[in-house]
C-alpha cells in the first residue's frame, strides 16, 4: 500500500538550489579523482584579514560564555553600532530600530519577502535576477512582472518601461540587485535617483540587494536608501566581504515598521545569529583603515581575475556576448550564437561541460526566463591560470558539439 504524504504542498515550490545541484555532481566527480575547475560558485577565495582572525581567536580562548551564548535577535548592540557607523560614512543614517541582523543574506531575503508581500501583489523584477528570489516569490504567491535587461545595453534596468508599468498597474515593490548577480552591472547615480523618485511618486517599495556593495571595480555603489528612506529596504550579507559565507551573517535596514517585523521572522526561524560571526564582523568593521586596505587588496585580486577571464573569452570565444562586470563576482556569458543553431540549452551545455570537461558553471536559465543560452561564470574562486583553462575547455566543447 502506498501512503500519500500529507503535508503543505506549497513547500514543493522550494527546489534544490542550482548551485547545490551542481555541487552534488561536482563532489561525485571529485571523489572519482577528477580535477574540477570551479566557475560556479560565489565563494570568496580570500579569508577575512588575519589581524581580525587573530584577535577573535584570542577571545575564543577566554573562559567566558560571551562568544558561545545566545544574542539578542536584532544583534549585539556593539556590532549594530559598528554597522551603522560604517553606513553613515555613505550618508545612510539609521535609528536603532531600523536595522536587524539576519542569518546570512538568504535569511534577509526570506524575512523581507515574508513581511512585505501578500498573495497577488504585483512585484517587478529585472531579468536576469539572482536565482534565490524566484522560489521565494513563488512561495509568497505574488504576481511577478519581469523587465528584461538587454545585454547589449550593459544590462541597464529599463526605467522607462518600469514607469510605463507603474502608471498602468498598482505595484507593491521592485526588486533590484546592485552590484548585480549574475551580470555584475551596477546602478548609476542617475538610475538610483530616478528609481527612488518613481518609488516616491507611485508609492511602491524597493528591495535592494547590496550583498556585493563593497566589491565595485569601476564607479561606485550608490545607496538607494539615501534617496527614498521611507521606501527602501536594503538587504546585505557578510558572506562576500569579509568573506564568511559559512558563518551565516547578514543584515537588513530600512523603515522601522518593516525591519521590526523582519526581526520577528528571524526570531521565529533562527532565534539569533551566530555570536562568533557577530564578533568577527565587529572587530573587522571597527578598524576602518585596516578594513579599507583589506578591501583594496581583495578588489585588486578579483579585478585581475576578471580581466583574465575576459581576455581569455576574447581570445577563444569570438561569438560569445557579455558585458564587462563592474562589480561583484560573476560574468554572464551569452552563448546563443553557438547553442541556438544546435538546439542545445544552457542546462545541457553546463552539465556536459562539468561531466566531460571538468568545468562547473551555472546555467543562465536559473536566473532568467529570457536568456536561455547563457552561463554564469564566477571569476573569484580559481587562480588566473585555471580561469583561462576553464574557458579553453568551454571553447573546446563548443567546437565539439
Ligand atoms: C545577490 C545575492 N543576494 C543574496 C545572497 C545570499 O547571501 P548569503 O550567501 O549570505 O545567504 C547571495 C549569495 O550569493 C547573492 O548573490
Amino acid at each position: 500500500m502506498t501512503v500519500n504524504p500529507d503535508y503543505n504542498i506549497r513547500v514543493d515550490l522550494f527546489k534544490e538550489s542550482p548551485t547545490r545541484k551542481i555541487d552534488v555532481i561536482k563532489e561525485k566527480l571529485q571523489r572519482e579523482g577528477k580535477d574540477i575547475i570551479l566557475l560556479s560558485t560565489g565563494q570568496p577565495s580570500i579569508p577575512p584579514p588575519k589581524w581580525a582572525r587573530e584577535k577573535l581567536s584570542r577571545e575564543l580562548l577566554e573562559e567566558s560564555m560571551r562568544l558561545y551564548a545566545y544574542t539578542p535577535t536584532q544583534g549585539r548592540k556593539t556590532v549594530l553600532e559598528a554597522i551603522k557607523q560604517e553606513l553613515e560614512e555613505h550618508e545612510v543614517k539609521l535609528r536603532d530600530k531600523q536595522i536587524t541582523l539576519t542569518a546570512g543574506g538568504q535569511s534577509a531575503l526570506y524575512a523581507t519577502i515574508t513581511v512585505l508581500f501578500n498573495e497577488g501583489d504585483n512585484v517587478v523584477v529585472f531579468d536576469p535576477m539572482y536565482f534565490g528570489y524566484w522560489p521565494l516569490l513563488d512561495y509568497a504567491g505574488v504576481n511577478v512582472i519581469d523587465i528584461v535587461e538587454d545585454i547589449k545595453q550593459g544590462f541597464k534596468p529599463d526605467l522607462d518601461k518600469l514607469e510605463e508599468i507603474t502608471s498602468k498597474k498598482k505595484i507593491k515593490a521592485v526588486i533590484i540587485v546592485t552590484p548585480d548577480n549574475p551580470t555584475g552591472r551596477i546602478l548609476t547615480r542617475d538610475e538610483a535617483e530616478r528609481l527612488a523618485s518613481l518609488a516616491e511618486k507611485h508609492g511602491f517599495y524597493i528591495i535592494v540587494d547590496e550583498a556585493y556593495r563593497t566589491l565595485v571595480y569601476e564607479g561606485e555603489h550608490h545607496y538607494l536608501y539615501k534617496y527614498a528612506p521611507g521606501r527602501v529596504i536594503a538587504l546585505n550579507a557578510f558572506s562576500k566581504d569579509p568573506g564568511i559565507p559559512g558563518w551565516r551573517l547578514g543584515f537588513a535596514y530600512g523603515p522601522e515598521w518593516i525591519i521590526q517585523r523582519v526581526k520577528l521572522v528571524v526570531q521565529e526561524t533562527v532565534y539569533c545569529t551566530p555570536a562568533v560571526a557577530q564578533r568577527l564582523v565587529e572587530i573587522y568593521l571597527s578598524d576602518r583603515e585596516r578594513r579599507r586596505q583589506h578591501i583594496e587588496k581583495v578588489k585588486q585580486v578579483y579585478r585581475r581575475k576578471r580581466d583574465t577571464i575576459i581576455d581569455e573569452i576574447n581570445k577563444t570565444l569570438s561569438k560569445a556576448e557579455y558585458t564587462k562586470p563592474h562589480g561583484g563576482m560573476f560574468l554572464f556569458l551569452n552563448l546563443e550564437k553557438y547553442l541556438e543553431p544546435k538546439s542545445i540549452t544552457a542546462e545541457q551545455l553546463s552539465l556536459k561541460l562539468l561531466e566531460e570537461k571538468g568545468v562547473a558553471t551555472v546555467p543562465g536559465s536559473y536566473f532568467s526566463k529570457h536568456y536561455k543560452h547563457a552561463l554564469r561564470l564566477s571569476f573569484v574562486s580559481e587562480t588566473p591560470e585555471r580561469l583561462r583553462e576553464g574557458i579553453r575547455r568551454l571553447a573546446q566543447l563548443l567546437e565539439e558539439i
